[in-house]
């Protein structure tokens, strides 16, 4: 089978991942093989592929090299073959989910983080939620705990999270302002967004509105500028942002964030996302009922992956992009 491959970590994804012929996995007995019909791209991608921050080695990447065949982790197929153990899904199921190696025209994974494609997607359209839109659920159901009538800020509102974030927020009754670029202004108010904030030409942080809860999704802003425009008992949930450290990546406001959360009346915190087909099924439960949709800036063939994780770390990605296998 087709599959992307890299063997050393790199920040340049043209200089490190090629497409090879490789042998078609076999599954073991509680694993699902899945004819990968899409894949999808997002920061974290990147990350596995360059191994950086340095903690994501230790987490189970790979110390010295990638420990998996690629970086691709969202996938939207169909299941080719189940083993003796599994239960739940058949030959000829349309699924999506994250596994190790996404970016391939076979995975072989267990089904705990793999569940039924929503009826109303198409392959494209299901490989972009995985990931990104489970961060987004969890965002804003169980860390922010955004409530009907509640007012919420989405700092990185028109990125892979954000995009289904500004959605979710809406769908639980929030009224929203989302943080954007210029150029994606247009696309923050199509997703639903009460308010949008091009943070180049107006600062969010000017004191001048209060939010009952923010997501931190990209924007790297100073605690003390975030605090002070979330009300007293406000919940701040720092997301991500992309910052140049290698040890750290960012992660140290995170850390600084979780520690005076113990001192002040605020609620300031983070988390990493849970990767699970309980919440892929809420997720899905959604998307059927029309309250939240994909947004796909681009779609690559499997041969140009190098090509999407380019447009997307060069801040391009509108949503987001898809590898279609
Ligand atoms: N905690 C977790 O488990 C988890 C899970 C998934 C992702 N993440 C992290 O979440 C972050 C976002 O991921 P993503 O896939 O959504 O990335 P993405 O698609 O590249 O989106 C990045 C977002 O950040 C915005 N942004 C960039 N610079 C900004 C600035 N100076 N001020 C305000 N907003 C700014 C971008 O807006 P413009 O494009 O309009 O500039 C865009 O909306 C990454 O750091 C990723 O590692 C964390």
């Amino acid at each position: 089978m087709r599959a992307i491959v890299h063997d050393s970590y790199g920040t340049a994804p043209e200089d490190v991942l090629r497409l090879e012929e490789v042998d078609k996995p076999t599954i073991a007995d509680g694993e699902v093989l899945v004819r990968v019909r899409a894949a999808s791209v997002d920061r974290g991608t990147w990350h596995v592929m360059a191994g950086l921050p340095y903690p994501i080695r230790v987490a189970g990447f790979g110390l010295r090299k990638p420990k998996y065949l690629n970086p691709g982790r969202s996938l939207a197929g169909t299941v080719e073959a189940v083993g003796q153990e599994v239960t739940g899904f058949q030959p000829g199921d349309e699924v999506f989910g994250i596994c190790a190696g996404s970016f391939a025209e076979y995975v072989a994974l267990r089904p705990d983080k793999l569940a039924s494609m929503p009826s109303n997607l198409s392959f494209d359209q299901a490989a972009a939620v995985p990931i990104s839109g489970l961060t987004a659920l969890q965002a804003v159901r169980d860390h922010g705990a955004i409530e009907a009538g509640q007012k919420v800020l989405i700092v990185g509102a028109s990125g892979g999270v954000g995009s289904f974030a500004v959605q979710i927020a809406k769908a639980y009754g929030a009224e929203v302002s989302g943080v954007c670029s210029t150029a994606k202004v247009d696309l923050v108010q199509a997703l639903g967004a009460d308010h949008v904030i091009d943070y180049t030409r107006e600062d969010f942080a000017d004191g001048q509105h209060r939010y009952d809860v923010i997501l931190d999704i990209g924007g790297n802003r100073r605690l003390s500028h975030l605090r002070r425009v979330l009300t007293p008992r406000g919940r701040l949930v720092i997301v991500g942002g992309e910052t140049e450290g290698r040890w750290l990546g960012g992660t140290d406001r995170q850390v600084r964030a979780q520690v005076l959360s113990l001192f002040v009346s605020q609620k300031l915190g983070t988390f990493v996302s849970s990767e699970n087909a309980a919440d892929l099924t809420a997720l899905g439960q959604l998307i059927e009922a029309g309250q939240i949709k994909s947004v796909i800036d681009r779609t690559y063939p499997l041969s140009d992956v190098a090509t999407a994780i380019r447009h997307l770390i060069d801040g391009q990605a509108r949503g987001k992009i898809v590898i279609t296998v």
